[in-house]
């Protein structure tokens, strides 16, 4: 069993904690995405698991096993890092047996494991080449190879595809989630990238500024995100979010370009909010045309094309509103591609947006 849990996890560098008390429990088996900006400390947290950062307080488990003072090579973890840190001056065959020579395993043996690893990874023709002959995917599963031969309670990725371009990036993130599946092997992988988290992901964990801003499934995330910063964090393009204001009898929010009907779900927790702030957010894919839909409770809102992306299956736009600088995202039907500066008439799906609370920022 390789469950790995956290409890209230810190690491301080010296000014301020980087990690401010992590509570997670990883399940075994489970590929468990850490996903945040740049700098919110996801390869940190990475690291204490492996072994290679010390943990300032709190408890690290692998399995039973109290980890905090056991060294990276004892933790049974493998990490695969973005720079794939392969040695060039040797083989592919010599790369992903090195670390089972530093463990002085049995030659057959080695031979058995690293040809096992290539069948899996496509990489038996390649065995005797030099990293520089490689393209940048067959380097990846190299460096993949090295981590499995070592048949791992663990593996630890740290944004190992950031390196790829953008369809050699879509294929390995199917192929690693696959092998990851198919070995059953516990995961942690880190990425800045939410799409690569929602595709990849059992589960999510998204870091904001060295805690843990919500975790759960991308199913979860998208439809519930806990906070402002999850919901837009979280699905692409970003959700829309304006401070609107509850009516004063509280069965609308208001702004001054758009009013909106509060959906039966949120009525009791808008209630003791009347003429109060909010934070209302909108998914673009809830405003659209009005003879694109068949919703109920419907809001209208008008306002000029900023900018037009046609994505062929959808067309993302961008437009500004009469009193406010905000910008809206809308998604239209690409029979109607909108001219830049054409005033739009749209409605918003009212019975999909999210109320955040104006000061904790979570949502009602
Ligand atoms: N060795 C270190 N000493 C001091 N601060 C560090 C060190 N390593 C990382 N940090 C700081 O910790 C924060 C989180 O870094 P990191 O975990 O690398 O973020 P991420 O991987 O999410 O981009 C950053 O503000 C970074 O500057
Ligand atoms: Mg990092």
């Amino acid at each position: 069993m390789a469950n790995i849990t956290l409890e209230k996890l810190v690491k301080n560098y010296g000014e301020g904690d980087i990690i401010k008390s992590i509570d997670l429990e990883i399940q075994d088996k489970e590929f468990m995405v850490l996903v945040g900006p740049s700098g919110c400390g996801k390869s940190t947290l990475l690291r204490m698991i492996a072994g290679l950062e010390e943990i300032t307080d709190g408890k690290l488990f692998i399995g039973d096993r109290l980890v905090n003072n056991v060294h990276p090579k004892d933790r049974d973890v493998a990490m695969v890092f973005q720079s794939y840190a392969l040695y060039p001056h040797m083989s592919v065959y010599e790369n992903i047996a090195f670390g089972l020579r530093l463990r002085k395993m049995p030659k057959d043996e080695i031979d058995r494991l690293v040809t096992e690893a290539a069948d899996t990874l496509g990489l038996r023709d390649l065995l005797d080449r030099k990293p520089k002959a490689l393209s940048g995917g067959q380097r990846q599963r190299v460096a993949l190879g090295r981590a499995i031969v070592r048949k791992p309670s663990v593996f630890l990725f740290d944004e190992p595809l950031s390196n790829l371009d953008a369809e050699l990036r879509v294929h390995m993130r199917a192929e690693i989630a696959n092998l990851q599946k198919r070995l059953g092997i516990t995961a942690v992988y880190v990425t800045h990238d939410q799409v690569e988290a929602m595709t990849m992901g059992d589960r999510i964990s998204v870091l904001h500024n060295g805690h843990l801003a919500q975790v759960g499934t991308p199913l979860e995330l998208y439809d519930t995100p806990a906070n402002v910063f999850v919901a837009q964090f979280i699905g692409t393009p970003n959700m829309n979010m304006l401070k609107m204001k509850v009516s004063d009898d509280g069965t609308s929010v208001v702004h001054p370009d758009i009013t909106l009907k509060v959906p039966e779900r949120l009525k009791a927790a808008v209630a003791d909010r009347k003429g109060k702030e909010v934070f209302v957010g909108m998914r673009p894919e809830h405003i659209v045309a009005p003879d694109e839909h068949s919703w109920s409770n419907v809001a209208e809102i008008s306002g000029k094309a900023e900018i037009v992306e046609t994505l062929g299956h959808e067309v993302v736009v961008h437009m500004s509103l009469g009193n406010d600088t905000k910008r809206i995202v809308a998604k239209m039907d690409v029979h109607k591609v909108p001219q830049i500066g054409q005033q739009l008439e749209l409605n918003v799906n009212a019975d999909n947006i999210h109320i955040f609370d104006n000061e904790t920022q979570k949502r009602l």
